[in-house]
């Protein structure tokens, strides 16, 4: 046992840490003067070119081709600015704290003693940001404004080392601090603290802009506070800084997609193409989220791989590149994107319909070769037809509703039961739907049973001069069936974008015994290939995987079970994969107990293969009950959320 007399004495002998703290582009987002200019040359009609001025001044005062004072002179001389101004720019720069400073308020209030804002902008605005968040008035060093009667800035407080070159040091030397000093910085003056002796570390805060010139000279490069914070074993929110998840992203996923895993945290990596499974299996060791097009194989040798994977985002439709079922068993939860392109695939259903009613294929074959057949034989509206579709799921069920708009008389069958939207008529049976359709297109999924639901007999029942639309699968069609009776004029006409066998890549040549045919529509599977669903995808994917990330949410998982949580507000969350066996969450609950831990909410689910339990707690914990719910039989993973 320590012995408390011991304990104190260490902790006297230990020096006391001291964090120096810069303003502009760290505390806040934004360079101060930047915002400045924006609010007191409003309506000012140079305000770009000025701003140019600004910005050369500022880069001026830093180069050292000019001094800091003239710097800062010249440039207030350009922004005029007045008291209501700086009012304005506090309400800005209050709403433009940087991210992980605001998350990390505790740790000011908790080390507000040892906490000093040093910078070469002024009091009058970075007062009142930084005191919110406890900081005291007596550790902020800052120039300071000078005012006329009419509130007008018409100078500073020239001998504040602040306003003058090398200011940061001469203040830190007038300070004389008795312990460790810490600088958390962005520009060359914080380094120069480190560089004069003066403290015992730099930190390079990459959260808001990076500066190539002093990332080299940092000890260290922290693209947030959390990792500041990790990095020192000092208290914050975050169990595990972001910045330290390494995100791998595949294939050219969409730069939105790029985009939001970076400002998430994540230090991201991206690559152009997809990776081979021996190239994948080498670099997946360090990967703790991956992120994939079509193309990418995930297999059961790449997950054995993934010591660190958990998470897959897969930015299509389809997840038959991944062994799902290894994933599972390894506790990585799969994420894809089921409707991101839902409509791009009812718009080009509807579109078919039409031009297949009109018979245009062959008409514009016809034009092509230079022959005019103005005729209205053979040319229907879609209004008052009957459309019957089969497979009334994200996609069939939309069609329903925007066929209905354009007056057609809905019928649709689907082996579960589906609510009828609009006016839509149910058809007990799929014999029934195709006994009554005009156009019949098909919307099921690709369950092996699926494969040639559609054959000779289906297309018997069908009503002579159908239309026929599959943009769902190609195995769904017997293809061989359906050219006999294309042939013989009891199907009018059909829309294929989906085949049984389908070229790989667009190099491949591709071969089907449709092709030719009259009235046939053939497109390379392209029903949801729009510039919209690539961005509803580039969207939609990086919200699941950060919100599995952040609060464990595993909502419309591939393989996990679904579980939707409520946002963690002052408790400590616990994440438990186990292999879905009995008993588990019995000794995960003995161990909570055994630890004197009260749960504050508990959620689980099961699938096959695996359970899922998250368990709330309030109360701190000690570091043991890790180690404990890691060694519980059948863990597949745990993590802790903050
Ligand atoms: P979904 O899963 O939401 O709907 C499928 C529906 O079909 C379900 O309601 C299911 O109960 C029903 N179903 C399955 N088998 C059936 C059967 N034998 N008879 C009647 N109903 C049956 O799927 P979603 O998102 O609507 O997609 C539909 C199809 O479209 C899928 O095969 C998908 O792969 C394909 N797709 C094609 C695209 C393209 O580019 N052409 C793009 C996106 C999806």
């Amino acid at each position: 046992m320590t012995c408390y007399i011991c304990g104190l004495l260490f902790s006297l002998m230990k020096p006391t840490k001291y964090f120096i703290i810069d303003f502009d582009s760290t505390f806040t987002k934004v360079e101060a003067f930047d915002a400045l200019a924006d609010i007191s040359l409003k309506d000012h009609p140079e305000k770009k070119a000025i701003k140019k001025q600004i910005e050369d001044l500022t880069n001026q005062g830093m180069d050292g081709s000019l001094s800091v004072r003239e710097s800062l002179k010249q440039r207030l001389k350009l922004l005029s600015p007045n008291k209501s101004h700086l009012e304005q720019l506090v309400v800005v720069l209050r709403g433009m704290v940087s991210d992980s400073f605001k998350r990390n308020r505790t740790f000011f209030e908790e080390n507000n003693g040892h906490v000093y804002i040093i910078s070469n902008g002024f009091h009058a605005f970075i007062d009142p940001i930084v005191m919110e968040y406890g900081i005291k008035k007596e550790n902020i060093f800052a120039n300071q404004f000078h005012f006329n009667d009419k509130g007008e800035v018409i100078g500073f407080d020239e001998e504040n080392p602040l306003s003058s070159n090398n200011g940061k040091v001469e203040q830190l030397k007038q300070l004389n601090l008795p312990g460790d000093v810490y600088v958390i910085g962005d520009g060359y003056t914080d380094y120069e603290i480190k560089h004069s002796g003066l403290a015992n570390k730099f930190y390079a805060f990459t959260e808001n802009v990076e500066r190539d010139s002093i990332l080299k000279k940092a000890d260290h490069i922290t693209p947030s506070l959390d990792e500041f914070l990790y990095l020192n074993n000092l208290n914050t929110v975050i169990s595990y800084p972001k910045n330290r998840i390494n995100v791998l992203l595949l294939e050219s996923v969409h730069p939105v997609a790029v985009k939001l895993m970076k400002e998430e945290g994540f230090n991201v990596e991206v690559y152009p193409a997809g990776l081979t499974e021996d190239e994948l299996c080498e670099k997946i060791a360090n990967v703790s989220i991956l992120g994939i097009r079509s193309k990418t194989q995930v297999t059961a040798k790449v997950l054995e791989n993934a010591n660190r994977l958990m998470a897959i985002g897969a930015f299509c439709i389809g997840t038959n590149q991944i062994d799902l079922d290894a994933a599972s068993k390894k506790g990585i939860a799969v994420f894809n994107a089921p409707f991101s392109n839902t409509r791009s695939v009812v718009e080009l259903a509807i579109a078919e319909i039409i031009m297949l009613m009109r018979n245009l294929p062959d008409k514009f074959a016809k034009m092509h070769e230079g022959s005019w057949n103005k005729s209205a034989s053979n040319s229907f509206e879609i209004r008052g037809k009957n459309l019957g579709i089969v497979g009334y799921g994200s996609i069939g069920s939309q069609l329903s509703v925007l066929a209905e708009g354009l007056g057609m008389k809905v019928f649709y069958y689907d082996t579960e039961e589906k609510l009828a939207l609009g006016n839509a008529t149910k058809c007990k049976s799929l014999k029934e739907l195709l006994q009554v359709a005009d156009v019949v297109s098909l919307h099921v999924d690709g369950r092996s049973s699926n494969r040639h639901m559609i054959g000779a007999q289906e297309l018997d029942q069908m009503k002579k001069g159908v239309i026929l639309l599959n943009l769902s699968r190609g195995h769904v069609v017997d293809v061989k069936a359906l050219k006999e009776r294309i042939l013989d004029g009891h199907i009018r006409g059909c829309g294929m974008d989906v085949f049984e066998e389908e070229p790989i890549s667009n190099d491949e040549k591709f071969a089907s015994e449709l092709c030719g045919l009259p009235n046939v529509i053939l497109t390379p599977h392209i029903g949801g290939s729009t510039l919209e669903a690539q961005e509803n995808i580039a969207h939609f994917v990086p919200n699941k995987l950060s919100d599995y990330i952040n609060t464990g949410s595993t909502s419309q998982s591939v393989n996990f079970p679904n579980l939707v949580l409520p946002i963690l507000a002052n408790a400590h969350r616990l994440i438990h994969i186990h292999n879905n066996v009995p008993g588990v969450l019995a000794k995960i609950n003995s161990v909570l107990a055994d630890n004197g831990i009260n749960i504050a909410g508990q959620y689980l689910k099961t699938t096959e293969h695996i359970g899922y339990v998250i368990t709330d707690i309030n109360k701190e914990y000690n570091k043991n009950l890790i180690k404990e719910m890691r060694s519980i039989e059948h863990t597949i993973k745990f993590r802790v959320l903050y």
